[in-house]
C-alpha cells in the first residue's frame, strides 16, 4: 500500500513510527506491507519518492529540522505544494494528519478533495474534513469507489467510529455520550489533585493531547467537532456547531472543584449526540456514575442501544501511537477489502 502523508506532526509520526516498529508482523499476520510515497509537513518541506521514503530518514530529518535534511537519491522530489504534491505522486490512500481547522476544514479539505479526484482513498485523524462535510467527501468518493475513513477523529485509536457505525450496524442508537476531549479531561482531574488550571494546561501541551491551539479543546470546541462527527457518521445528520449548546471548561474554577469534591462529585466535560442533535456540558457527576471515575487524558464513550442497551468504550482517545494505531487500524481495513 502506497502512502502520502499530509502533517508530520505527533499523529503523522506516530504513524510512520508503528509502520516501521511492526513491519515484520503487519506484513506476517495481515499480509500488509506499507510504503510511504510522500510526506507534507505545513512549513518544514514537501518531499516524495516514488520508489518510497525511509522512515528512518523522515524522522531524523523532521527531529533535526526540516526535510532538507532528508539525503539526496534519485527520483526524490521536493515541492511547494501539498496538492501539487498529491496530485503528481501515485498512492493509493491519502493520510490526513495535519493541524485541524474546525471553521474552514482547510487546508485538509483541498489535500482530500485532491487525493480523491486523482483515485486515492482516505484515511484521516483530521476533525474538520469529516465535522463539516461528510456526506460530500462520501459522495466524492463514492463515485470513485473510495474509502473514507476517519476512525482516528474521536477517541483515537479506542473504536469509538468502527463500533457506532460498523460493529453496531444493526442496532438503532438513541445516543452516544461521553468524554470525548482528553485535554479537558486532564485538567479537570489535575485541577482536583490541587494543580493550577495552567500548569495543568502546559502539562497537557507537553504531554501532546492538546490541540495546536488549546482554545479548542478548553472552550468545548474540539469536543463539539467530534459531536458533528458521531452526529454525522452514525446518525446520518449533517449538522454545524452553531446547532450545538457547547460550553467548554474555562469558567470552573478551582473553588468549584473542592465543593464538587467536598459533596463527593466530579466535574465532567460531557458531549452528547443523538438523532435529534447534540451537546458539550460539564456536568458534576456524583461518583456513583461510571463516567466520573474516567481520569486523565483517558476518554470514554456510552453509545445507548436498542438491542444491547448500553455499550460502553473507556480509552485513550490522544497521543502519538494510540492516534496513529486508529490510522493504521483503518489501513488495514482498506487493505482487506482490496483484491489479492
Ligand atoms: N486535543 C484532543 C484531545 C486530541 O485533547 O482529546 C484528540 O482529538
Amino acid at each position: 500500500m502506497r502512502l502520502i502523508l499530509i502533517g508530520f506532526g505527533n499523529v503523522g509520526q506516530g504513524l510512520a513510527q508503528i509502520l516501521h516498529d511492526k513491519a515484520e508482523d503487519l506484513k506476517n499476520r495481515h499480509g500488509f506491507e506499507a510504503q510511504i510515497v510522500g510526506v507534507a509537513t505545513g512549513s518544514r518541506g514537501i518531499i516524495a519518492h516514488h520508489a518510497g521514503l525511509a522512515i528512518p530518514d523522515l524522522l531524523d530529518a523532521i527531529s533535526t529540522d526540516n526535510f532538507d535534511h532528508y539525503p539526496y537519491s534519485d527520483g526524490l522530489r521536493r515541492y511547494d505544494d501539498a496538492v501539487q504534491m498529491i496530485r503528481e505522486t501515485q498512492a493509493d490512500v491519502l493520510v490526513e494528519a495535519s493541524p485541524t481547522n474546525l471553521n474552514t476544514a482547510q487546508p485538509a479539505l483541498a489535500h482530500i478533495e485532491a487525493a480523491l479526484a486523482t483515485g486515492k482513498h482516505i484515511v484521516t485523524a483530521n476533525k474538520g474534513p469529516i465535522a463539516r462535510d461528510l456526506p460530500h467527501l462520501r459522495q466524492l468518493a463514492q463515485a470513485k469507489q473510495l474509502q473514507i475513513r476517519f476512525e482516528a477523529t474521536v477517541m483515537a485509536g479506542t473504536p469509538s467510529i468502527a463500533t457506532g457505525i460498523e460493529l453496531l450496524a444493526g442496532c438503532t442508537i438513541k445516543e452516544a455520550r461521553g468524554i470525548l476531549n482528553g485535554t479537558t479531561n486532564y485538567i479537570l482531574t489535575q485541577m482536583e489533585n490541587g494543580l493550577s488550571y495552567q500548569a495543568a494546561l502546559q502539562q497537557a501541551q507537553e504531554l501532546g493531547y492538546a490541540e495546536t491551539d488549546p482554545t479548542a479543546d478548553v472552550e468545548g470546541w474540539d469536543a463539539a467537532a467530534k459531536v458533528l462527527i458521531l452526529l454525522a457518521g452514525v446518525f446520518g445528520k449533517q449538522a454545524q456547531v452553531s446547532d450545538l449548546a457547547v460550553t467548554g471548561i474555562t469558567g470552573i474554577t478551582q473553588a468549584d472543584i473542592e465543593n464538587a469534591k467536598q459533596a463527593g462529585e466530579r466535574y465532567k466535560l460531557i458531549a452528547s449526540a443523538t438523532p435529534h442533535g447534540g451537546s458539550v456540558q460539564p456536568v458534576r457527576l456524583p461518583l456513583s456514575n461510571p463516567l466520573a471515575h474516567v481520569g486523565g487524558a483517558t476518554n470514554a464513550i456510552t453509545f445507548a442501544t436498542d438491542l444491547m442497551g448500553d455499550i460502553t468504550l473507556i480509552g485513550a482517545g490522544a497521543g502519538k501511537l494510540e492516534t496513529g494505531s486508529a490510522l493504521l487500524a483503518d489501513l488495514l481495513a482498506i487493505h482487506r477489502l482490496r483484491p489479492v
